[in-house]
This record gives C-alpha cells, structure tokens and sequence, in this order.
C-alpha cells in the first residue's frame, strides 16, 4: 500500500465514520477531514438546517463540489464522508481519480439506528426506523464498491477498528 494515498471513509450515518477517522489519524500521526465540518463550515448551517431550507438536491451538489475542492486542494490524508457521499457516482468518481483508497465501515441497520437515535446530531434524512431501514438497504450496494471493507461489532471500540484498519490498509504493526 502507498502510504501517501489518501484514505476516505464511508458507511452508514451512525456507524461512527468521524470516530474512526479521529483514532486513525491519531495512529498514523496525520490529519484527518470530516467531510460534513467542512461543508457546515462553508456554508455557516449545519447540515441539517442545509437539507431542511434549501433541499437534499442542493446539499447533494454542495457535497460533490466541497468534495472536488478538498481533493484536488488539500492532500489531508484522512477523509471521512457523509453517508450519502460514497453512493453518488460522481464522487466515487473524483475519490478514485484521486489516489485514494476508499473503505467501508460495515454493521448492521441495529446498531447504527441505536446510534443515530443516541446521537444530538440531528439527521433529517433518518426521522424514523422505516425511513432509515429504507436507505440503508437501497445503499448496501454501493458501499460494496469501496476498496476495502470492515465490520464494525458492537463490542469493538473505534480505536480497535481504527488499528484494525491501519493493520491491514497500511501493514503497521501493533505489540
Ligand atoms: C447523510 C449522512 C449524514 C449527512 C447528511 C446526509 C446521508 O452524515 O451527510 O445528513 O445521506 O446518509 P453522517 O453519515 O455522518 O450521519
């Protein structure tokens, strides 16, 4: 693996993609982007007021374009998506064209709706179990497209997965 190569995060909302990221740049001693900071900052609205004022289409094009721009602009080496970034097929687009090495974060519609539910963020796209389960199922396929793919169990921390990840993405060993 070249370890210049960008890595870039994605799974569903609730899975813990920010988590993960936080711990895995602690690991490799790099920077890490959370896609949705960036966007939130740019535009002076959270994502959800974002989705809620002026509509999924919009924030869908305002995440391809901060999306292109953090690519090609900045070379932080940890990018973590929203969950809806990795299904469209420009962005999977720009993150292959970019050398980058895309990963799924895995587990399964349980324990990610137990976290959005717990969670202060809210989330306009998952106002309910139905809603949810619905995009969860319909994005399984899309997600099988990224390079790399882990389960994430529920009695794994995100630091453990994050270790996993820099074990077998980037051969660094652990005692
Ligand atoms: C979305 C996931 C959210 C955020 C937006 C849309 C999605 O990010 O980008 O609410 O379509 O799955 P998280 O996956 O970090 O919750």
């Amino acid at each position: 693996m070249d370890n210049q190569k960008r890595i870039v995060l994605t799974g569903f909302m609730g899975v813990g993609k920010s988590t993960v990221a936080r711990h895995l740049a602690f690991i490799l001693r790099t920077g890490r982007i959370d896609l949705d900071s960036v966007i939130e900052a740019r535009e002076k609205q959270t994502i959800a007021e974002i989705i809620k004022t002026s509509g999924e289409q919009r924030f869908r094009q305002i995440e391809t374009e901060t999306l292109r721009k953090i690519l090609s602009e900045d070379s932080t080496r940890i990018l973590a998506l929203g969950g809806g970034a990795w299904t469209i097929a420009e962005n999977r687009r720009l993150i292959k064209t970019q050398n980058c090495t895309s990963v799924w974060l895995e587990s399964s519609f349980e324990h990610c709706w137990r976290n959005i539910k717990s969670s202060k963020r809210e989330r306009p796209l998952a106002k309910n179990k139905v809603q949810a389960k619905k995009l969860f199922d319909e994005r399984q396929d899309y997600y099988c497209l990224t390079d790399w793919h882990f389960i994430v169990k529920p009695d794994l921390t995100s630091y453990e997965i994050a270790k996993k990840i820099a074990e077998e993405v980037f051969s660094i060993k652990f005692d």
